[in-house]
């Protein structure tokens, strides 16, 4: 988008207007869903996002707990709206046996978890304690299948152990272990980063390990598998072409992509607090070209698809930092500031407005591992930012989006220019409209006019996500340092809305009838 810089030359003096963002909204042409499930969240096997994160046993915990889940980060995520949690990996997934995570739990077997640490995984935490989790939330668990290391039987085993109603080897086992009912699991994910640590596969050959671990996977009569191959990184345009050639449109339901704002994989990623504006940029440039990904993969998949029946699934997202000083680095554990904010509040405007094609994603990771939404010590918990601007964005899960036309000006930094203001915006089932605004601008406020074409609307509210330092964050001394505020300062006349949003800052506002 152009940065608009108005002068009028008045006789013998030059006044100059600043930039404004301006946004037009037309209500009455809401036509695409936004699917709940690009809210979704990630908890991998990994540092401390499953133990001391989310479980902490039965026994020998002063954490209060609902069978050895904490209660405080059950609490968090049930108003949070979760609408699905992928587990047990990422590369986890393709190392993963899930029958040695069943059962009793001193009797189960031990392994090492070869990506994460070389810790060892005691596999106290299951497939039932996944499960009975995401009941406990209200999400719709979605699980990573290993097809990396396990084999084809494994894979249809364990979809037959967690949905078949009764009568089959599988469901009997379940019953044995105590869970009577079939938790009817959809959303299944065929591996996970397939190129690479799911088993370091050509696309080809991927393409057809696919088809046959997919054909047994089999459906049941309260549960229709909705499955997602193991799809590109960035722009690995190629593997995605592959995937939608030779793969049978029949067979699968959603193809994955997985995109980090990372500084860089080989050299330092730098740090999460106390980072320069270089580094700041330069996560915000990563985080646009989600953008620009998404345009290009669904550019490929229109050529196959044009229907759009399969869906685009990033189901691997967020800011990917140093990890903080004296912690594991095998843990991916690091702080989440108001960067983390606007990164969140950027990619979902994103999402939104591609929610024709984009039906679903996972922030990585749920708790204590990258771009967190909760952190904790021992028994403190924390909400970042993060958490923050997902609950703000909530309001737009399964809303009919609204087209909008938007110009906004730049963030300037170093002769470089980025986007500064994005938006979408959404009406939900009682006709309000929800619209969203995030301002990455490092130092500059905003100025943002929408106006709104098609209905009218009488009432305006807003919430705003703020803080004076771009690396403020909540620590376990300062918990609520950076909490959502009322924000009271929009105009509203004649179905014209004015604001000002500050440098680094996220805004939702909400309009009645
Ligand atoms: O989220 C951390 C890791 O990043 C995941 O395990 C893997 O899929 C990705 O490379």
């Amino acid at each position: 988008m152009k940065k608009i810089i108005l002068s009028i030359l008045t006789g013998c003096f030059t006044l100059t207007l600043s930039a404004q963002t301006k946004i037009t909204l037309n209500t009455d042409l809401a036509k695409t869903k936004i699917n709940k499930h690009i809210y979704g969240h990630f908890a991998e096997h990994l540092g401390r996002c499953i133990y001391g994160g989310m479980y902490v046993g039965e026994g020998n915990t002063k954490i209060p707990n609902t069978a050895g889940v904490r209660n405080d980060v059950i609490q968090a995520l049930k108003e949070l709206k979760v609408p699905n949690l992928r587990w047990p990996g990422g590369c986890f997934a393709d190392a993963y046996q899930w029958k040695d995570g069943i059962g009793p739990k001193d009797k189960r077997p031990k392994m090492v978890n070869m990506w994460w640490g070389g810790v060892t995984e005691d596999n106290s935490f299951g497939t039932h304690d996944f499960l009975d989790l995401c009941e406990r939330i209200g999400a719709e668990p979605y699980l990573a299948g290993n097809v990396g290391s396990g084999t084809v039987k494994d894979l249809s085993d364990w979809v037959s152990y967690v949905n078949h109603p009764g009568g089959s080897p599988m469901a009997e086992l379940r019953k044995q272990n105590g869970r009577q009912n079939p938790w009817n699991v959809k959303l299944w994910g065929v591996g996970n980063e397939a190129w690479g640590c799911g088993g370091n596969m050509t696309a080809e050959y991927y393409s057809n390990i696919y088809r046959q671990y997919a054909t047994f996977m089999s459906d049941s009569k309260d549960a229709k598998l909705y499955k997602i191959a193991s799809g590109a990184s960035d722009g690995q345009y190629d593997w995605t072409e592959t995937l939608m050639k030779n793969i049978p449109h029949h067979m699968m339901d959603g193809v994955a992509l997985h995109h980090y704002s990372v500084l860089s994989w080989k050299e330092t990623k730098g740090p999460a607090v106390g980072f320069t504006e270089t580094q700041y940029f330069k996560t915000m440039d990563e985080a646009w070209k989600m953008d620009e990904f998404i345009k290009g993969h669904s550019t490929i998949m229109d050529k196959y698809d044009p229907q759009k029946k399969i869906a685009l699934i990033v189901d691997e997202w967020g800011g990917w930092y140093d990890v903080e000083q004296g912690t594991n680095p095998g843990f991916l554990y690091q702080q989440n500031t108001m960067r983390d904010a606007v990164i969140a509040g950027l990619t979902l405007n994103i999402f939104n407005n591609h929610a024709e094609r984009v039906r679903g994603a996972n922030l990585a990771q749920i708790v204590n591992v990258l771009q967190a939404v909760i952190l904790t010590n021992e028994e403190k918990m924390l909400l970042t930012p993060t958490y923050h601007v997902m609950k703000m964005y909530n309001v737009h899960q399964d809303a009919m989006l609204v087209p909008m036309n938007i110009e906004s000006p730049n963030y300037e930094f170093n002769g470089k220019k980025l986007t500064a203001v994005s938006s979408s915006a959404s009406k939900d089932a009682s006709g309000n409209l929800n619209i969203s605004l995030t301002n990455i601008d490092y130092t500059k406020s905003h100025e943002v006019t929408i106006n709104l074409r098609g209905e009218d609307f009488s009432k305006v509210s807003g919430k705003i996500l703020a803080s004076s330092k771009i690396d403020d964050h909540n620590s376990f001394e300062q918990p609520n340092k950076i909490a959502i505020k009322d924000f009271s300062g929009v105009k509203f006349e004649k179905g014209v809305l004015k604001l000002t949003i500050p440098a680094f800052s996220v805004i939702v506002l909400n309009l009645s009838k």
